[in-house]
């Protein structure tokens, strides 16, 4: 009992550091400005997301098949501007803060431009100005998630 104690003591104490320090393995603080979403359209938007992230492996995947046209759809239909109704952008962009809308449109825009890329690589087969296009795509994922969290 008392050996077990003392374990926790041990333990605890490990975690706490010197006195009047923050724990050595306290995360920092989140630098993310925190949005505000409803809970439905909280839960709607991580789908999206999820979905956005299943689209761009669906997008590597076709690409890698030289399938450049498909590609060039799946791009364009569940991320670039042709996706907007899909994922009620209109009534999830009232509650963005300014930075976080144009972020989403910086991401629409991009996969909307990726399409047109790979479409005309389907017939120049130019795998490269493809693969330029995607990154600028996943570029936008980045900078979104880099100031934002829902949750
Ligand atoms: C306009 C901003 C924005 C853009 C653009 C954006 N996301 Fe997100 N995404 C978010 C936010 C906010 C979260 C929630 C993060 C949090 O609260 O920790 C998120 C979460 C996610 C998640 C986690 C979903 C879950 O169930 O928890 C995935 C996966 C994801 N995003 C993929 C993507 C991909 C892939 C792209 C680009 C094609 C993308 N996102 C573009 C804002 C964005």
């Amino acid at each position: 009992m008392k050996f077990w104690a003392a374990a926790m003591l041990a333990v605890l104490a490990g975690c706490a550091g010197p006195p009047g320090e923050p724990a050595a393995h306290a995360p920092a603080a989140d630098p993310r400005v925190m949005v505000q979403f409803p809970e439905m359209l909280r839960t709607h938007t991580l789908a999206n997301m999820r979905d956005h992230l299943l689209a761009l492996a669906e997008i590597q995947d076709q690409l890698s098949r030289g399938a450049y046209d498909k590609a060039s759809d799946i791009a364009e239909q569940r991320l670039g501007m042709s996706s907007l109704g899909l994922h009620g952008a209109h009534d999830v962009a009232k509650f963005m803060p300014q930075g976080m809308q144009a972020a989403g449109t910086a991401m629409h825009r991009s996969a909307s431009q990726f399409a047109i890329v790979a479409k005309d690589a389907s017939v120049t087969g130019d795998i490269k100005g493809s693969l330029a296009a995607l990154a600028r795509v996943s570029q936008t994922c980045v900078a979104c998630h880099a100031a934002y969290r829902i949750q």
